[in-house]
């Protein structure tokens, strides 16, 4: 590690190369929601340019806020604590800045092949076999920087937050091969019911075991060290693990209520789905216990309120999804925008907000300069905020609409031209998400390369 002799900071580069990629992901990813957003209010107006097609927007899109923007974000964060945590430095900076730079490649590659029209089609698991390759070595690299960080510990207690790093990169490795069948590379399905199983199995395993796992490992780090409070109870941070792991895995199924896989899977997903309040509670019970009395503190700093604000989304992601579970609800929710709302819900509001949060608590660490602009973040905070609420409400609603009109038989067509302004809205508070982005990148960029506070 390098030394930064004007902070006396050692920066830590491999942080730095992922929190750059996931600011500049989430610029570029949220361009292609827009586009997407735009396309399904006049799709006649790009109808000629292949690439443009909803078709192959949309898995751009949704694949760029995965993994490029939420996945890198919590990333840096957790190369950053995970070393601090153990009383250690990264096992190898090295690995790290070259593990950001696979990251982006694999990135570029997946977009490429997504805008030329190759894709494997299904959902969450579109990329084809080279590019989903390249992702497993990702995660195998960052696997072997994170274990052996571990293993040259000086601290003997693993903290939660190391716990749900490591099993987050580690699991999502392994049912990224699953779920993507990389056994059968041209493809990359089996055939009939069990594809649909196993697909999302995988699907609901990467927001379960990837994104919900570096998020918590995030709120545990920064809440308690921001309120200086001590955690709250490191036995309900224990169960609230265990519970996790063993409640998510089994709730793949609830994708495909609709769909004629065995009943005792169905019953599994459902009991289980609604079962995941007990984790969730249990952390937040934990994460708000340790920050009671604090929410001034919480609220002065610009990377803490990023994170609380996560927890607040995760308490009503975890609601509305364990009632989208019953079948009796499903019916009128699912295959409409009502999913959507709930998914921005859970990626944006939930572990997006979380992994900006982490990054912003992270970045002067890392880089051994204040942040270029606190009102910029502030500024990102509010916008993302609104942005996330106002996508929930405008989402939900066209998906009662849809979902009711079609409960009582209505045709489609019919249904469009009432959704057509819940739609113009969503655009134009896409603007809020997108405009947040970019001025993250900015005041990013400014922070590492060109801040002006940093020789004071
Ligand atoms: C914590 C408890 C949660 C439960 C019980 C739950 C439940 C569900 C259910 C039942 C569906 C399927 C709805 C349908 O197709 O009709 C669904 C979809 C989805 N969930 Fe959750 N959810 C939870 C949390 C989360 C979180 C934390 C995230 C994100 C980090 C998330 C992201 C998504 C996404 C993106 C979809 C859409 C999948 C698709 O494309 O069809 N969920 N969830
Ligand atoms: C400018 C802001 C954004 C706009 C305009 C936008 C728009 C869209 C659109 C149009 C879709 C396709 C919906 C459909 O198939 O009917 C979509 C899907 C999705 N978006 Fe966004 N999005 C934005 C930002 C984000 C961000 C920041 C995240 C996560 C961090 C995100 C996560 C997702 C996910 C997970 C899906 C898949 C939903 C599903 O399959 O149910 N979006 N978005």
């Amino acid at each position: 590690m390098e030394l930064n002799t004007s902070m006396n900071q050692e920066i830590n580069k491999a942080a730095l190369a992922f929190a750059l990629t996931s600011a500049f992901w989430f610029a570029f990813a949220t361009s292609f929601g827009m586009i997407a957003a735009g396309y399904l209010i006049a799709p006649d107006f790009m109808a000629n340019i292949g690439w443009l097609q909803f078709g192959r927007i949309r898995p751009i899109h949704v694949n760029l806020v995965l993994f490029g923007f939420v996945t890198p974000g919590l990333l840096a964060a957790a190369l950053h604590y995970v070393p601090k945590l153990c009383r250690t430095r990264l096992f190898s900076q090295k690995l790290g800045v070259y593990n950001a730079i696979l990251w982006n490649i694999t990135l570029a590659f997946g977009i490429a092949a997504l805008s030329a029209g190759y894709t494997q089609g299904r959902e969450y698991a579109e990329l084809i076999w080279p590019v989903d390759m390249l992702i497993v070595v990702n995660f195998v690299l960052v696997i072997i920087n994170l274990a052996m960080t571990i293993r040259s510990r000086k601290e003997p207690t693993l903290y939660v937050s190391i716990w749900y790093a490591l099993a987050a990169v580690v699991l999502t490795g392994t049912t990224y091969c699953i779920g993507n069948i990389i056994w059968k590379p041209d493809t990359g399905a089996l055939v009939g019911i069990p594809d649909a199983i196993i697909l999302w199995f995988y699907g609901h395993n990467i927001f379960g075991l990837l994104l919900t796992p570096l998020s918590l490992g995030v709120a545990y780090y920064v809440i308690p060290r921001v309120t200086r409070n001590p955690l709250y109870s490191h036995t309900l941070s224990l169960i609230g693990f265990w519970g996790l792991l063993v409640v998510y895995t089994h709730i793949g199924t609830h994708h495909l209520l609709q769909v004629p896989v065995p009943t005792w899977l169905k019953v599994i997903s459902i009991v289980d789905s609604v079962a995941m309040v007990i984790p969730v509670m249990v952390f937040l019970i934990n994460i708000w216990y340790t920050a009671k009395g604090k929410l001034g503190e919480i609220h002065a700093d610009v990377s803490a309120k990023f994170v609380f604000a996560g927890t607040v989304f995760y308490f009503f992601v975890n609601i509305q999804g364990s009632m989208m579970a019953l079948p009796q609800v499903q019916r009128v929710t699912h295959f409409n925008n009502w999913v959507v709302g709930h998914a921005h819900l859970g990626v944006l509001g939930f572990a997006g907000m979380t992994a900006l949060g982490g990054l912003y608590y992270v970045l002067p660490k890392i880089s051994g300069k204040p942040i270029y602009s606190p009102f910029l973040v502030d500024l990102q905070y509010w916008l993302v905020l609104i942005g996330s609420g106002g996508f929930t409400i405008v989402l939900t609603i066209v998906g009662l609409i849809q979902g009711n009109a079609w409960l009582n038989g209505e045709t489609v067509y019919r249904v469009l031209p009432e959704i057509q302004i819940y739609y113009i809205l969503r655009v134009a508070i896409g603007f809020l998400i997108a405009g947040g982005a970019y001025i993250g990148l900015y005041n990013i960029l400014r922070t590492i390369f060109f801040n002006p506070g940093a020789k004071a």
